[in-house]
């Protein structure tokens, strides 16, 4: 699916995002250097993203979708009628659509809000989602998890989506204080589904981030490319490499430019000069591997009463339902 700039219709989507300067100073200000991963998703990084997703080697998307198709109908059940959905990055909410299907069969109209930094990526999910789903009325929400207040205004029942292992993205404290965060902002009775990828045979975890059409070093080396089209950069993209490689005592993937020499790179914008030695790296992404345990300990923990679990046969991705009570 091609997220091209014909398919953004700004006029639907409010809330221009800020620049990405402060986090862009501040991460490469650090030792050693850093960019938070949501800096990932401009347009050409969406798009990029959708093509991961179709990867032989991108299990998680696939594995997902499998574990939303044959248990669909069970999830709604445990939904109350007339129940709104929000989804915290929801990018193009291609397997979202499994789910609002089912539900369009429950309910008569569906009121969807998709949250995503990424305007492009949000656009083509309320396209989409419309046109195929004509009882399901789409209301974009541009802008970054750390705003969470367009959930409590919606009228209850509602249920929340954090799927697509998104929140494999943040360490430990930070995914329970975003759990506790979207806890704040619903009632008793609210619930929230949670998508996270399992540990398994390291080799699979492993091609899944270092596939062999290279798209997955394009997404990554595309943050390069964004600093210099958004702040007048002079990064150099092939002067650095994609790196990703499985830490097992963190129990992540790492996703990092990695210098492939020593170089000094200017970003006009922020009127800054970064020194790179050779070799030195800029980690740009977690995406870490939970066990059911885990997952359904950090739903408790952000303030959630865990109702189910799905999982695939192979036990690679995991589906989880808390509820507020
Ligand atoms: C791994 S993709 C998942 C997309 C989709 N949910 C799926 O399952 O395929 C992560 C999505 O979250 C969005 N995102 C990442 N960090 C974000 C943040 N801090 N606030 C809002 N959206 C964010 C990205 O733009 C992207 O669309």
């Amino acid at each position: 699916m091609m997220i091209t700039s014909k398919s953004l219709n700004r006029k639907s989507i409010p809330a221009p995002l800020p620049s990405i300067a402060e986090d862009v100073l501040e991460g490469l200000s650090r030792t050693p250097k850093s960019l938070p991963p949501k800096l990932l998703y401009d347009a050409t990084g969406s798009d990029l993203f959708e093509q991961i997703t179709c990867l032989p080697e991108y299990y998680p998307t696939r594995t997902e979708a499998g574990i939303l198709t044959v248990h669909a109908e069970e999830i709604c059940s445990h939904l109350r009628r007339n129940v709104s959905v929000s989804e915290l990055g929801a990018g193009t909410a291609t397997k979202t659509r499994i789910l609002l299907r089912s539900l369009v069969r429950q309910q008569f109209g569906v009121n969807y809000f998709p949250l995503d930094v990424s305007d492009a990526a949000l656009q083509l999910a309320k396209d989409e989602v419309e046109s195929e789903l004509s009882r399901v009325k789409v209301h974009p929400q541009l802008g970054d998890f750390d705003n969470l207040t367009f959930l409590e205004h919606q009228s209850p029942p509602r249920l929340v989506l954090y799927i697509g292992s998104s929140i494999g993205n943040l360490e430990n404290d930070a995914a329970i204080a975003l759990l506790q965060n979207i806890a704040r902002n619903l009632s008793t009775g609210d619930k929230l589904l949670l998508g996270a990828d399992l540990v398994k045979d390291i080799n699979v975890m492993h091609a899944a981030y270092n596939d062999e059409a290279g798209v997955t070093a394009l997404f990554n080396k595309n943050l390069l490319v964004r600093i210099n089209r958004e702040l007048s950069g002079h990064f150099d993209p092939e002067s650095f490499c994609h790196i990703s490689f499985w830490n097992e005592a963190e129990s992540r993937i790492e996703l990092h430019l990695e210098s492939a020499c020593r170089q000094a790179v200017r970003i006009d914008t922020l009127d800054m000069t970064f020194h790179f030695d050779r070799g030195e790296r800029i980690h740009t992404e977690n995406s870490y591997k939970y066990t059911v345990e885990h997952l359904e300990n950090l739903l408790r923990s952000g303030g959630f009463q865990v109702e189910h679990t799905w999982t695939d046969p192979d036990s690679w991705f995991a589906v989880s339902l808390g509820v507020i009570t």
